[in-house]
C-alpha cells in the first residue's frame, strides 16, 4: 500500500502531543516533516516539545523544522494558561538534546507539493501561518495538495472567545487566504471536536509503565485540571487527537461541502468562521462525528505506542 505523504503544521501543545504521537507510529503515513509554529506556547518550545515527540516515539529521523514565530499581521496568541508554561502541562517540563533543521517552512511545503501534485496532505494543529505563506508565496501550488485538513474554527462556537476558535483568531488573516484559496481545505472544528468529551476517569486506560504511558497521562491530567478551572468542563477534549483520526476514518466525521470566510472585523467576531449560503463552497466541513468511535479510536492508538 503506498503511504500518504504528509506534513504537520503544530503547535505542541498537549493536543497536538498526543496526535503527534498517534501519527508517528501509523505505516499508512509518510511524514516528510513537522512545522513547528507559535500557537499554544512560543515557537522555541513548540519545536522542543516536537522533537520530544520525535525522540519519544523513536523517529528522531523526521525533519523538525521552525515556522513562523508570530501570526502575519498582529501580535502571537498564547493558550499557556491550558498548556503551561512548558506546552506539555503544568507538571511537565522536559528539553530535548537536538535543534529544528534550518529549512524555510514555506518552501519545504511548496518543494513537497511540486515533488508530490495531487499527494501531499498537510495537517494544520495550530495557527494557519504558515501554510498561508506557502501558498501566498507559491500562488501556482494551490492546486497540488491532496488536501488540508484543518483542526480550527467552528460554525456554531468558539472557544479562545465567543466566537472564534483558538487556531483560526490566533491568525485570522492567514486562515482567510487558506480558506479562500482554492485548495481542499478540510474543516475539522468545534463542531466535530467539542462534543468528543472523554471522561477523566478514561486517562488510566493511557497509562503504561514506559516513558510515554507515564507522560502523556501526566499532561492529559493537567490538561483535566485546567478544563474544569478554565472552561468548566469535567473530562478532557483532545482536538488535535480527533482531527488527526479524522484522516484515517473520514466516514466518521459527518460533512458538508460549504462556502467558509473568516471575520477580519477587530470586534467580538474576529476570526469566527462563517458559512456564506450562496457562495461555491470551497470546504469540507465536518458538523460533527461518531464521538463515541472517535474518543476510543484515540485510546487504542494511544495504547498502542505507549
Ligand atoms: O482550539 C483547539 C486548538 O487550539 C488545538 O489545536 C489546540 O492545540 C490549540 O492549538
Ligand atoms: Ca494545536
Amino acid at each position: 500500500m503506498e503511504k500518504r505523504p504528509l506534513i504537520i503544521c503544530t503547535d505542541p501543545g498537549i493536543d497536538d502531543f498526543v496526535a503527534l504521537s498517534m501519527l508517528l507510529h501509523r505505516p499508512d503515513f509518510e511524514i516528510l516533516g513537522i512545522i513547528c509554529i507559535s500557537g499554544n506556547v512560543g515557537l522555541d518550545i513548540t519545536v522542543n516539545n516536537a522533537l520530544l515527540a520525535c525522540e519519544l516515539n523513536g523517529r528522531e529521523g523526521i525533519p523538525v523544522i521552525a515556522g513562523s514565530a508570530k501570526p502575519l499581521c498582529r501580535p502571537a496568541r498564547t493558550a499557556c494558561n491550558i498548556h503551561g508554561k512548558s506546552g506539555l502541562g503544568e507538571s511537565v517540563e522536559r528539553y530535548s538534546k537536538r535543534s529544528a533543521q534550518k529549512l524555510d517552512a514555506a518552501a519545504f511545503i511548496a518543494d513537497a507539493t511540486r515533488r508530490l501534485p495531487g499527494k501531499l496532505e498537510v495537517l494544520s494543529l495550530g495557527p494557519l501561518t504558515d501554510v498561508a505563506i506557502a501558498i501566498d508565496r507559491y500562488p501556482e501550488i494551490r492546486s497540488l495538495f491532496r488536501s488540508i485538513t484543518v483542526m480550527g474554527g467552528g460554525i456554531h462556537l468558539g472557544n479562545a472567545t465567543k466566537y472564534a476558535e483558538f487556531n483560526i483568531v490566533s491568525d485570522p488573516e492567514a486562515a482567510q487566504i487558506v480558506y479562500t484559496s482554492g485548495s481542499p481545505v478540510v474543516m475539522v472544528g468545534l463542531d466535530a471536536t467539542q462534543p468528543c468529551l472523554i471522561p477523566r476517569s478514561r486517562i488510566a486506560e493511557m497509562k503504561a509503565d514506559s516513558e510515554l504511558g507515564n507522560l502523556i497521562p501526566a499532561m492529559l491530567a493537567d490538561y483535566a485540571d485546567v478544563y474544569r478551572s478554565v472552561h468548566g468542563i469535567e473530562g478532557l477534549i483532545i482536538h488535535d487527537a480527533i482531527c488527526a483520526v479524522s484522516l484515517w476514518h473520514p466516514e466518521w466525521f459527518q460533512t458538508e461541502k460549504q462556502h467558509v470566510e473568516i471575520m477580519l472585523t477587530e470586534d467580538d467576531h474576529l476570526g469566527q468562521t462563517y458559512i456564506l449560503e450562496n457562495e461555491k463552497p470551497n470546504c469540507t466541513v465536518c458538523m460533527g462525528c461518531d464521538t463515541e468511535k472517535v474518543n476510543d479510536e484515540i485510546i487504542k492508538a494511544v495504547q498502542a505506542v505507549i
